[in-house]
């Protein structure tokens, strides 16, 4: 773990890319959708593919290995980080902006995906009646009904974790017959406990995989929120009000992938998140 001083040393005042952090493999689903919003950006990727799941760990895990994500990915010249995992954004974002960025580099900035998939809520729910599907970290946070009822103090909302989803996604059985057992297992729950929901929130990176069960088996009449699309739109809104930091973000449109685990493993399973082939390298997080 570097100190502050050597961190402050080793931090350059010179533009970079984007930094992009994920417990895993999910996040590649927010990226594929912030490239195609805005491509001409440069991007680091970094899943933390060894320590991956952060959806059963306690708060005090998940704000230390995604604070010494974010601190790896400003040390590799990213002024902006986007956690592109629930989680993380649940567990660690508001202790990272009002704790560390301060102390680090006031003007380094890091914003999560939960902020940005709630705005949308109002836009979309009639009834007024929102379910959350997410990891079981993200729904005892209970950071979306907060955001949410931030915003919308009306909307009624219920949150079911899915413990199996992830695991399902990560080893490749997305779109075998036998994960509609555990689809149909949480989204009924979720509607037995507020049958009034007229829209549930993919509130979980990995769970846009499973997007073609879900939609099958969820009542006609239903919304579904994938949250990529809205993350990207809210990413190209902030830098368009922010341009002091989107001079600091290089744009020649590459994008770099990083991981914690074996990189050959995880460039095969990107396969699954990412329509085209990647190259990825090794890194390791204090
Ligand atoms: N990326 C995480 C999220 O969006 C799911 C995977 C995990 O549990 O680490 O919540």
């Amino acid at each position: 773990m570097v100190s502050l001083q050597e961190l402050k040393a080793h931090l350059t005042a010179n533009p970079g890319p984007i930094g992009v952090f994920d417990s895993g493999y999910g996040g590649l689903t927010i990226l594929e959708k912030i490239r195609e919003a805005l491509p001409e950006y440069d991007y680091i990727y970094l899943g933390d593919n060894a320590r991956t799941p952060y959806g059963t760990r306690s708060f005090e895990v998940v704000y230390e290995y995604t604070r010494n994500a974010v601190i790896k990915l400003f040390e590799m010249g990213c002024h902006l980080v986007i956690l592109a995992c629930n989680t993380a954004s649940a567990k660690a974002l508001r202790s990272i902006q009002m704790n560390d960025l301060p102390g680090i580099d006031p003007d380094r900035r890091v914003l999560g995906v939960i902020r940005p998939t709630v705005e949308c809520i109002g836009e979309i729910t009639t009834s007024g009646h929102v379910g959350i599907l997410a990891t079981l970290g993200t729904i005892n946070s209970e950071s979306y009904p907060l955001e949410i009822n931030k915003l919308f103090p009306e909307i009624v909302v219920t949150g079911e974790a899915c413990p199996m989803w992830v695991s399902l996604v990560e080893n490749n059985e997305a779109a075998d017959d036998g994960a509609d057992y555990f689809v149909r297992k949480y989204i009924d729950h979720l509607l037995a406990t507020d049958p009034q929901i007229d829209t549930m929130v993919l509130g979980c990176t990995h769970y846009p995989l499973l997007l073609p069960k879900i939609s099958r088996i969820v009542p006609a009449g239903i919304k579904i929120v994938a949250q990529g699309e809205y993350v990207a739109r809210s990413l190209k809104d902030y830098l368009q009000r922010h341009p002091e930091m989107d001079a600091k973000c290089t744009k020649h449109g590459s994008c770099l992938f990083y991981t914690t685990e074996n990189k050959d493993k995880f460039m095969e399973s990107a396969s699954l998140f990412l329509s085209t082939p990647i190259e990825a390298e090794h890194i390791t997080i204090d």
